[in-house]
Parts: C-alpha cells; structure tokens; sequence
C-alpha cells in the first residue's frame, strides 16, 4: 500500500483529500518521496522558523534528547526556567507558562481573564466576557472555538462556550459597541492569518489598548501566527507599539517542535494559583532547549531585521505583480514575513496552490482567494527572487 492508499484507509478524512507525501527538508526546501524539490515557501504554517533541519536547532534536540526528555511538571528543569526568562526578557515584565499549541495558549489566556475578572467583580461569571474579531482564527479546541467568530469553524459543535461577542476587525466602533463592565478581555490577532492576512491599524490595537482601560478589561495578543520575529519584531504588537495585558504564542517558536507559550503582564502574572491550570507535556525539556535554541539563532543572525527586509523585498514584488496582472491579482498584503497575494474571486486559491507546487512552490491558502508567503525567517533573497518567479510564471499561464 501508498501511503496515499493506507492514508486513505487509516487516517481521519478532516484534513480533506491529501496526495503529496513530504519524505525530508533541508533549509527552506522539502522534498517529496521521489526526491523533487519545493521551495518551501510555508513553513508548516509559519513553523519551520529556521527552515529545516537547522544545525543548532539539530544539535539542541539531540543534545536535551539523550539528557533528559521529559519530567513531568511537578518538578523544574534548567530549560523550561531559562525559557521563561527569554520570553520574559524579549517581551515585557511579567510571567510565562508554556504548552504544546496554539489553541491550547489561547484556552490558557481565555482563563487567565475569566480567573482575573472573578478577583475583580468578586462574582462568578459576573465578569467573564471575551470580545473577538469576525473572522480571527484562535485554533480548535472548544474555547478557542468559541472565540472563533466563523461559521464554518464553530458549525456543528454547539453549544459553544458562553460568553463571547464578536466585533469586526479594524472597527473600532464596532468594538466600543459591545463593551461593558463584565468584559474580562479583548483577544485578537495583529494580524488575521486565516482569514486572508489582513493587518491591524494602528489606530484600532491603539484603540482597543483603551477601550480595554477605560472597562479595566485585559487586552489580549493572539500571536500564535505572526509573532516570534515574523513581523520584523520579536511580536507583531510591538511593531505597532501597543502594550498587551497577556499574549499566547506558538508555531515559529519551537521551530518545528510543538510548543506553545503564554506570557501575562506583571500585574496578571500570578492569576493562575496551585491547581487552576496546568499539563503534562507543555515546557517539557526537550520542546524548552529546542526553543531555546531556535530563539538564539534568530538573535545570532539577526532574523528579525532579516523578516523586515526580506519581507519589504517579497511585498515590492507581489505588488508588481498585482500592477502588471490586475485581471488576476486584487492585492497583496501584509507584515514583514507574513504575506499573502489576494486573487480575483473568479480564481479558486487552492487550485492555484495545486499549480504552484507542480512548479515547485509551496504556498498556503488563506480566506476565501488568498495564498499565504510564510517562509522560514532565515530565508536569503535569492531564494525571495526565486518564488517570485515561479509565482509570476504559474500566474501567466492562469
Ligand atoms: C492566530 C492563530 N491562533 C491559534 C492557532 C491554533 O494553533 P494550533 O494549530 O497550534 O492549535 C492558529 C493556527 O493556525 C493561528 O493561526
């Protein structure tokens, strides 16, 4: 049997139809089980931070593997402690906690609010409403769902957690709309990846930094997607320059290992007391070293200042593209390494991504007619130049 064919056979049918076997990686390409090479242009979805099989982020993983793996979190390890101490340091004062996902850092931060609004209102649930975005995206378990203001992810699977409202992204108004005093948090993404990458103005994150103020609400970062250097800064708020009361993190983090991580500012940083939350796996050595290391090489080479540039390269020449092809191309948009070409809707994203990768280009869909440039954030301009060109020549023949 293919692997295809046992997939098929053995493997839940949520992830749609599947026929491309990835069998290695190296840097920012992958290589399928016959060997053909991808200008890997993904990243697992903004994961593989330092492209694949790095050698410091290799010689981290061995090294921790053949210490210790795993200890359970009844007990302190060297790297989970100097993890926290990183984060802490490249974010702000406060504490951090980590886990293994993205969806799980954000049931961490809906938590944390609900636990902080019960100290303040004094009174369960008197305090316990989130506010999200219309089309953000917080991941797939039952909290983050609920947080997830789209039909198509919360469809079948109520009834969802109580007490969240949706306002509409970039509109501040809509946002003052739903306020009130038993708001416990505003969660968004600085950037909706999911939904087409659209980035926040700095007049609505500014905006919602007050709103969340004056309703003595927390304010929430979703940077699973665009932070850790993504943005050109350590996290997408910090390019906007709007403080944050907590943010969850996790994908590029771990630089292709799973992990996640919340931080809460100082004066939420003790929310969480002995037996309010908690997990076997998250911040376990192995996935804390791993970090680690991927956190090092991004300081080492500089690869915050390398997503600004090479992300103003990659833009420069998406909106060419969308100038020289403006029956196929709507726009392009963005944050540093977080990119996406928006078709016409007469073309369907996914097949276009089909196109892309029979010429060697991975892409990821986004929205309804968006295609995602989430490369490693290591990644050189020839390389940006390259997928330029594959991109135009697929486009041209659209
Ligand atoms: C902004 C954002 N939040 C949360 C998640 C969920 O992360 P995970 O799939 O690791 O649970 C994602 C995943 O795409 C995401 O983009």
């Amino acid at each position: 049997m293919t692997t295809v064919e046992k997939a098929k056979k053995y493997a839940m049918p949520n992830f749609g139809e599947r026929d491309f076997v990835v069998e290695s990686g190296k840097g920012c390409y992958i290589f399928d089980e016959k060997g053909r090479k991808y200008l890997d242009f993904g990243a697992g979805i903004a994961v593989a931070s330092l492209g694949h099989a790095n050698a410091r982020w290799l010689k981290a993983l061995a090294g921790q593997a053949a210490k210790i793996s795993h200890c359970s979190n009844l007990y302190l390890t060297k790297p989970n402690a100097d993890l926290c101490q990183a984060l802490v340091q490249r974010i702000g004062p406060g504490k951090v906690m980590m886990c293994n996902s993205g969806t799980e850092a954000n049931e961490a931060l809906i938590k944390a609010a609900r636990l902080r609004g019960l100290s303040v209102s004094g009174k369960e649930g008197a305090k316990s409403r989130i506010i999200t975005a219309i089309n953000g995206f917080h991941g797939r378990t039952l909290g983050a769902v609920a947080a997830t203001a789209q039909y198509k992810i919360q469809h079948g699977f109520e009834p969802l957690l109580q007490g969240f409202s949706y306002g509409e992204f970039n509109n501040l108004e809509s946002f003052a709309k739903l306020m009130g005093d038993d708001v416990a948090a505003i969660l968004v993404e600085p950037v909706q990846g999911e939904s087409g990458v659209t980035p926040a103005t700095k007049e609505f994150l500014k905006g919602l930094r007050a709103l969340a103020d004056k309703y003595n609400a927390m304010l929430l970062f979703d940077e699973v997607q665009c932070g850790f250097a993504r943005s050109g800064k350590f996290l997408a708020c910090q390019k906007y320059g709007v403080k944050p009361d907590g943010v969850s993190m996790a994908k590029g983090l771990g630089g292709s290992f799973p992990i996640g991580a919340v931080w809460l500012a100082k004066p939420y940083q003790d929310v969480f007391t002995p037996g309010t939350h908690g997990t076997t796996f998250g911040g376990n050595p192995l996935a804390c070293a791993v970090a680690l290391a991927t956190i090092a090489e991004v300081d080492s080479k500089k690869l915050e200042a390398n997503a600004s540039s090479m992300g103003a390269l990659l833009s420069r020449g998406l909106r060419a593209l969308v100038k020289k092809y403006p029956d196929k191309l709507e726009c392009e948009r963005g944050l540093g390494l977080m990119r996406a070409a928006i078709f016409k809707p007469e073309y369907k994203n996914t097949e276009v991504c089909a196109k892309l990768r029979e010429n060697g280009l991975i892409l990821i869909p986004s929205g309804a007619n968006g295609l995602r440039f989430l490369p490693p954030l290591n990644i050189k301009a020839a390389d940006v130049n390259k997928a330029l060109k594959i991109f135009e020549s697929t486009l041209e023949k659209l």
